[in-house]
């Protein structure tokens, strides 16, 4: 009993002063096995750990590897190599010994993923549909963002309003397909109008024109109808009395 109560004393002493000694390096400083070190500054890593005699011996970051915190650290990171364009990124500022790529988003698309002071995956920014207008235009850090047409107008996805339909009677047109939200109304000229017009005018013509020659030529027939009636009439008696005479 006292036996296994000394042995958890000693465990528990044992632990204490492992975690002081761990807490024990200073804020420059690493712990490597049971010695503290001095750091390497940012784009150096440790070359050989201090000694007893010799501080750390660091060299630089090299062959697109950097580390950018002091560290106690035997080897640099890797540098991001993935500004890629087919995710709308491209190199803000290249990768030195002290720091890694810094990547930003191209033109016309927005950041997904933002780091302090660039971007790690960024997407195009979305279209709007017909019948929809660009209601606030795409930024580095924010979609677009789409609203809808309403009332008399249309805008076929790439407006940044929704524009009013054509009037076709104010441009003196005739109205040849009416506005939807996404498209705008067709005007032509006002053939099929103006030929009504043509065709009244002409037809009201040719009729009062029938009407006049069928007057004439009915005053005509009955002129000479009756001119000869009596001719005829009498021209029997006249014949027969010459005839008898
Ligand atoms: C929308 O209309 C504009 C101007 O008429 C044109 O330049 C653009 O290509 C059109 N966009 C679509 C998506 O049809």
């Amino acid at each position: 009993m006292t036996q296994f109560q000394s042995l958890i004393w000693i465990m528990i002493i044992l632990t204490l002063l492992n975690i002081q000694l761990s807490s024990a390096c200073g804020k420059a400083e690493y712990r490597t096995g049971d010695k503290c070190c001095p750091m390497c500054s940012p784009g150096n890593r440790v070359h050989k750990h201090c000694t007893e005699f010799t501080s750390t011996s660091c060299v630089h970051c090299t062959d697109s590897t950097f580390l950018d915190e002091p560290n106690g650290l035997t080897a640099c990171i890797p540098c991001t190599n993935n500004c890629d364009p087919g995710f709308g990124l491209m190199v803000k500022k290249p990768c030195t010994p002290s720091s890694d790529t810094v990547c930003e988003t191209l033109e016309g698309f927005y950041c997904l993923d933002p780091t302090k002071d660039g971007c790690r995956a960024a997407q195009r920014h979305s279209s709007c549909k017909p019948g929809q207008y660009i209601s606030h235009t795409g930024t580095t850090s924010t979609d677009t963002v789409c609203s809808d047409c309403t009332g008399d107008a249309y805008s076929n996805g790439s407006f940044t309003s929704c524009q009013t339909y054509t009037q076709c009677d104010t441009l003196k047109l005739q109205q040849i397909k009416t506005g939807t939200h996404w498209s705008d109304s067709e005007c032509g000229p006002q053939t099929s109008l103006s030929m009504a017009i043509i065709y009244a005018v002409v037809g009201v013509g040719v009729v009062v024109l029938a009407v006049i020659a069928a007057v004439a030529i009915r005053r005509k027939r009955k002129g000479p109808i009756s001119e000869r009636t009596f001719p005829e009439t009498q021209s029997p008696t006249e014949v027969s009395v010459t005839e008898g005479t």
